[in-house]
């Protein structure tokens, strides 16, 4: 962790940072310096818990309740992120649901909801970012995508598809906004321990995690904070010609090969 405040004066929202990695993130941010905006769906308690430890850091939080999913929600987040803040310098798109089962069992709802929350949102909430980072001159988003974009997951086909469209959306936005001085990337991390493991069948087994941390060949599982520190790089100045690009935080876990 750096002790740099380089995000000092600047203003962060992070999507679903009541728990996981987007927690991380936003706590991150705020220690270097950044005033944050967090957002949550269900978990109140966690996101003003989150937001005390931030005004501890003495920055300032905003907590937002807004299922990224709904349009509506995404105008009421932006409206009070402008009306506390004028202005936005950071944005990551980081909230996500998933619906996993086999492709032949999926439902048109989970479909469209794992759409609409994952990769829909992005684009989104990027039309309403872009507004309140030109501002200042420009800023930086960065989303939260997966492995599971390319490769085939058991189950994961609404979540690798909605990440997929993230990808996209991540080249397409880098393009169009570089005028506008904001750079658009995405992050990939391998398997973090989070809630979010809940629903994968395969993560039940408990020695899975540790097998996992023994054949990635860092020796460990990847953490919500070696995630954070990846996504402020590529909001500083030192990441400023990568532009739509995935970055893999894995440890290497992808580079082997299939036994
Ligand atoms: N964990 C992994 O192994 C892993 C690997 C690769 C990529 N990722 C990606 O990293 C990101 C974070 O994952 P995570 O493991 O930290 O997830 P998590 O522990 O399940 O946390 C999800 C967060 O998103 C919020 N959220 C869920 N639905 C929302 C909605 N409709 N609107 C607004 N907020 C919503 C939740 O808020 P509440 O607390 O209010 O429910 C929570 O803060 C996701 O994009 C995920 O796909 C994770």
């Amino acid at each position: 962790m750096t002790d740099q405040l380089d995000f000092e004066n600047k203003v962060a929202l992070v999507t679903g940072s009541s728990r996981g990695i987007g927690r991380a993130i936003a706590l991150c941010l705020a220690q270097r310096g950044a005033d944050m905006v967090v957002n949550y769906v269900r978990n109140q308690a966690q996101a003003e818990e989150v937001a005390a430890q931030i005004r501890s850091l003495g920055r300032r939080a905003l907590v937002v309740r807004a299922n990224v999913g709904k349009l509506e929600d995404i105008e009421r987040l932006f409206d009070a992120v402008a009306e506390e803040f004028s202005s936005l310098d950071i944005f990551i798109s980081n909230a996500a649901i998933g619906f996993n089962r086999p492709a032949m069992d999926q439902k048109p709802l989970g479909w469209d909801g794992t759409m609409n929350v994952n990769a829909r949102a992005l684009l989104f909430s990027a039309q309403r970012a872009v507004p309140l980072m030109e501002k200042c001159g420009g800023g930086a988003i960065v989303s939260l995508t997966s492995p599971g974009s390319v490769r085939v997951l058991p189950d994961y086909v609404s979540v690798g598809a909605s990440k997929a469209a993230i990808e996209a959306l991540t080249r397409y936005l880098a393009v169009e906004l570089s005028p506008k001085n904001i750079i658009v990337n995405a992050v990939a991390p391998g398997v973090v321990a989070t809630d979010a493991l809940q629903h994968f069948a395969a993560m039940a087994d408990e020695h899975m995690l540790e097998h996992l941390a023994e054949i990635t060949p860092a020796g460990r599982l990847v953490t919500p904070e070696d995630v954070a520190s990846v996504v402020a790089f590529l909001c500083t100045p030192a990441a400023a010609m990568i532009r739509g690009q995935v970055i893999t935080i894995d440890g290497g876990y992808t580079l082997l090969t299939p036994r």
